[in-house]
């Protein structure tokens, strides 16, 4: 297993690391990703750079759901690819749009997808379930078809379902981009609720609330990644331009 030193000094324990990735669509010319390299460790890493900057892209690489041209995913040392149904298991990942994600009759089943594939037991399920739409406030919603609720119901189901079965890394895309304020607050509660049971968690953002409480900032521009602390983000021109740094997120803390 890799390991790495942070801010101040520790050893803490590699999670995923990107070597030397290269990235472009199939039929494109232009590379999205240019070389990346790139180490998270565990607490919350976030990811910001412009609409297009290559975000989603990046995500789903960590995810093992799209394939580097070149370059090594690793999941604690192992290449992500080899070791994908293993990597499944440990790790929950939330789509940028849920409709890419939903494909179940009701929320229930929504939920249970994941938990019912590793083989759990019924009653084992229903009480996660019953637990994480709880944590959601979507225990309301279980009967419903997802394909029919709004943007916002549909986003807490994707994120609730991407905890069902209590995964060690989490990969969320925009988590709070179009929810109401309160929702966000809602998903940062339960963020900072991961983050204290020590879960790994990176996350695509352009929320200003999210970068606040981040260990660190992933820069992406011009296809490669720049990793910083918050502080530094904060002292960034161009990050503080993007997303709006000077908000007041006293209310989300
Ligand atoms: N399936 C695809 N086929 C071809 N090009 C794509 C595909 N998905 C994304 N792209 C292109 O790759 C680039 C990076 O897109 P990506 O969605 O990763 O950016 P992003 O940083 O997540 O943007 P946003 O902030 O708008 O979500 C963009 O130029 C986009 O047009
Ligand atoms: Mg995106």
């Amino acid at each position: 297993m890799g390991t790495n030193t942070d801010a101040v000094g520790s050893m803490r324990s590699v999670a995923l690391e990107l070597v030397d990735v290269w990235f472009r669509y199939p039929g494109l010319s232009d590379y999205v990703l240019r070389g990346v390299n790139l180490k998270i460790t565990n607490g919350l890493t976030v990811i910001v750079g412009e609409n297009g900057s290559g975000k989603t892209t990046l995500l789903m690489i960590m995810a093992g759901l799209l394939r580097p041209e070149r370059g090594k995913v690793l999941f604690n040392g192992m290449d992500i690819f080899k070791e994908i149904r293993h990597v499944r298991g440990i790790m929950g990942v939330v789509f940028q749009d849920p409709d890419d994600q939903l494909f179940n009759f009701t929320v229930y089943d929504e939920l249970a997808y994941t938990i019912r594939q590793m083989g759990f037991s019924e009653d084992y399920i229903r009480r996660r379930i019953t637990e994480v739409s709880e944590l959601l406030g979507i225990k309301h919603l279980l009967d419903r078809n997802p394909l029919r609720l709004s943007y916002g119901e549909k986003k807490l189901v994707t994120i609730a379902s991407a905890l069902v079965h209590d995964p060690e890394v989490v990969l969320l895309d925009e988590p709070t981009a179009f929810l109401s304020r309160r929702h966000a607050r809602r998903i940062i509660s339960i963020i900072k609720q991961l983050l204290s049971n020590s879960k790994t968690l990176i996350i695509a953002t352009h929320d200003p609330c999210l970068l606040s409480i981040a260990k660190s900032v992933v820069v992406l521009r011009n296809g490669i990644t720049e990793t910083m602390s918050v502080t530094e983000a904060y002292n960034d021109e161009y990050v503080s331009d993007l997303l709006g740094l000077n908000r007041d997120c006293a209310r989300d803390a």
